[in-house]
């Protein structure tokens, strides 16, 4: 079964530098050449949900009126996401500045753009209200994140990727997934990350922690640590998105989240061995063939 996925989000032309390593305040480094590259986390997780994890997705954000706009169209198109209820707006697409080390970190600036005038009319509405799985994330406005929460059919899922950071009301979610950073932050407290998954299902029945290269926690009704793949990062940009992505479509699917969870793990893997945000996407044959190797190495 395929399932439906409907992404609410953001879309930005990612512009990349390497450097040796990340600079302190007041400090300038020298980097390689700029590169430019499809990201944004709305649609960098639409791509993964398509790409790897083959759900029929819609995106849902707001572009310019500018090349950049026609880049991340381009990529979509490319990832067959249905991109036919995106919005213009009068403002420049989003962009991000990313700075890769060698060690496959990053830092990342976003000029939100025509991100920020994300709004969602009757069609949109209608088709999330036809959608097995809604997923959302913080680089759009509030207000979308809310009313496409609202939107949802009955037994459909919210799930919402709280990233970046920021100060969220109650939100009426299925599903949230978070890195370690935005757990602490979300749950105002630092802890253990089984601690911290349990404060937040205060928000969310079921809370997801990524935890990198350790893996991450599923937290429903037991809590459950599902460890990492031994791989070697060389850009860890966008490696979140993918895994949101791929829970989504999974559950999508009507898998269980923990079997989403290891599904997701795997593309995230295979997602930092490779550079860029959507360009590092895996199919989800790449990614079947993973997770056996992986699984099969490890008994
Ligand atoms: O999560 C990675 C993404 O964050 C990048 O593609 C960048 O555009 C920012 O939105
Ligand atoms: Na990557």
């Amino acid at each position: 079964m395929t399932g439906r996925v409907v992404v609410v989000g953001s879309a930005n032309v990612d512009l990349v530098v390497d450097v040796p390593r990340q600079p302190h305040g007041g400090e300038t480094v020298l980097g390689g050449d700029v590169r430019r590259s499809p990201g944004g986390k709305g649609a960098n997780q639409a791509v993964a949900a398509s790409l790897a994890g083959g759900a029929e997705t819609t995106f849902l954000g707001a572009f310019g009126d500018d090349d950049g706009a026609e880049f991340l169209l381009a990529s979509l198109t490319k990832a067959e996401v249905r991109t036919d209820l995106v919005s213009r707006v009068d403002s420049a697409t989003g962009t991000a500045f990313i700075m890769v080390s060698p060690d496959g970190e990053n830092s990342i600036v976003v000029a939100p753009g025509a991100n920020s005038r994300l709004q969602l009319g009757q069609t949109q509405l209608e088709r999330i209200a036809a959608a097995d799985v809604v997923l959302a994330q913080l680089e759009v406005p509030l207000e979308a994140v809310t009313a496409a929460a609202a939107a949802r059919r009955t037994g459909a899922r919210m799930v919402l990727n709280a990233a970046p950071s920021r100060p969220l009301p109650d939100l009426d979610l299925d599903v949230l997934i978070v890195n370690e950073h935005e757990a602490a932050d979300l749950a105002g407290t630092s802890g253990t990350p089984e601690e911290l998954a349990r404060i937040l299902q205060r928000r969310a029945p079921a809370v997801v922690i990524t935890l990198g290269a350790a893996g991450c926690v599923v937290a429903e009704r037991e809590i459950e640590h599902l460890p990492g793949f031994g791989v070697s990062p060389v850009d860890t940009t966008g490696a979140g998105d993918t895994f949101c992505g791929v829970l989504a479509a999974a559950l999508a699917e009507g898998r269980p989240l923990r079997e989403a969870a290891e599904r997701a793990g795997a593309a995230a893997a295979l997602a930092v061995t490779r550079p860029g945000a959507q360009s590092a996407v895996p199919t989800a044959a790449e990614v079947a063939e993973f997770a056996e190797f992986a699984t099969g190495g490890n008994a």
